[in-house]
């Protein structure tokens, strides 16, 4: 193993490739931290002045302690004493907690720095511009995802103005290779990634069962459903380097009431959505990554255009199917995604969220 020196290559040691560290508390003297290890992560050789006691919870690590070399697992303890060169491998997937005295300040400044990032799909209108703005004002900074470059433009410098640090990567979420492409880049230039809101989604027309064309049905899937998928696959390194790491998925009241005329497809496509959030929330527990998904009823956004333009009586008469008599604004999703995102969600895992008022009940 390579030696290290603690000032220069400390984050090689304590944020390395597959560690992922956790302050679960501290005082002037005393600092207690929680390690996870994916297997054959390696904390870099290293020394600092303080005293560290390590506890296995789980796994198997090799370490080493000055001129010793230890295998150890669950139940073993390590004394470090202050100034001594140690490091370890990690030989099965574990979990370690050290305890440092007096408290690791550089561990605290860089907690501090370590500013929240939210990635939002589609976030340059609509519900997905609204939950840009809400995070942003939370303390957020924003990855804005969108195709319409000039919506893009507009977006980006309305957030600037807000005081909002964002950044906006243009891909097609139907696009896998596109999507594989842009979240490389986007791992490239960000270490984590607390909150994936995997909002872009659409009518994208309607069509009657009969007369269905098959490139319909799968831009449909694609934008609906598929796009959840590549996008949650691909951000799960960067959430697993997260503290609380959450993603947040688009159902619709058509997913419960099959939707409109020659909405079916749709329909179906958030129903898998609501399905995938669940089986997403199981899947990825066992990293922390909550998995949550918000219901719209009609909220007045772009979405609608078509409609409202073709029939705007039509659209006003879905009013009467809501019980507040009244669409929804893009803000009153935002509102519940950024409650979803933060620590006050912190045991909401695997839920959908109705946000229709009340239109599921008329
Ligand atoms: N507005 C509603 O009544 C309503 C109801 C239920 C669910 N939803 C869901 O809420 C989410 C947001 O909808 P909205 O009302 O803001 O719609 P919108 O049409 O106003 O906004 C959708 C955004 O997604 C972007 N987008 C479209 N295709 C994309 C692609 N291939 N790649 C990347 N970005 C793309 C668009 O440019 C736009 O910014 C969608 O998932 C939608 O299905 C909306």
């Amino acid at each position: 193993m390579q030696r290290f020196n603690f000032n220069k290559d400390i984050k090689a040691v304590v944020a390395g490739e597959g560690i992922t560290r956790k302050i679960l508390g501290y005082s002037e003297n005393l600092m207690v931290c929680e390690l996870t290890f994916e297997k054959g992560a390696i904390g870099a050789l290293h020394s600092h002045f303080h005293e560290q006691q390590t506890y296995i919870i789980e796994g198997k690590f090799k370490f080493t302690i000055g001129d010793e070399e230890r295998v150890v697992g669950p139940g073993d303890c390590l004394v470090k004493e202050p100034n001594i060169v140690h490091g370890a491998v990690c030989l099965e997937k574990g979990k370690l907690i050290d305890i440092f005295t007096p408290a690791r300040k550089d561990f605290l400044e860089e907690e501090c720095k370590m500013k929240k990032i939210a990635l939002i799909t589609g976030g340059t209108g609509g519900i997905g511009f609204a939950v840009a703005e809400e995070l942003g004002k939370a303390g957020y900074q924003i990855i804005l995802n969108g195709i319409d470059d000039s919506a893009a433009e507009v977006a980006v410098k309305k957030l600037q103005d807000q005081g909002i640090e964002v950044e906006y990567f243009h891909f097609d979420v139907t696009n896998e290779e596109e999507i594989v492409k842009s979240m490389n880049l986007i791992k490239s230039k960000y270490d984590h990634l607390d909150a994936l809101i995997n909002n872009a989604g659409g009518l994208g027309g309607r069509s009657r069962l009969e007369v269905l064309p098959t490139d319909f049905f799968r831009k449909v899937m694609a934008l609906n459903l598929d796009s959840v998928v590549f996008m949650t696959r691909e951000a799960i390194p960067l959430l697993k380097k997260s503290k609380d790491p959450s993603i947040v998925n688009y159902a619709s009241n058509a997913a419960w009431n099959a939707g409109g005329p020659g909405a079916g497809i749709y329909a179906t496509a958030k129903a898998g959505v609501v399905t995938f959030t669940r089986a997403s929330a199981k899947d990825l527990a066992e990293y922390g990554i909550r998995v949550n998904c918000v219901s719209p009823g009609t909220i007045d956004t772009p979405f609608h255009d078509a409609t409202k333009k073709k029939n705007p009586d039509l659209f006003e008469s879905w009013k009467n199917n809501i019980l507040l008599k009244r669409f929804g604004r893009p803000e009153e999703v935002a509102s519940v995604i950024e409650f979803l995102v933060s620590e006050k969600a912190s045991f909401i895992t695997g839920e959908v969220i109705q946000i229709n008022g009340g239109q599921d009940l008329l």
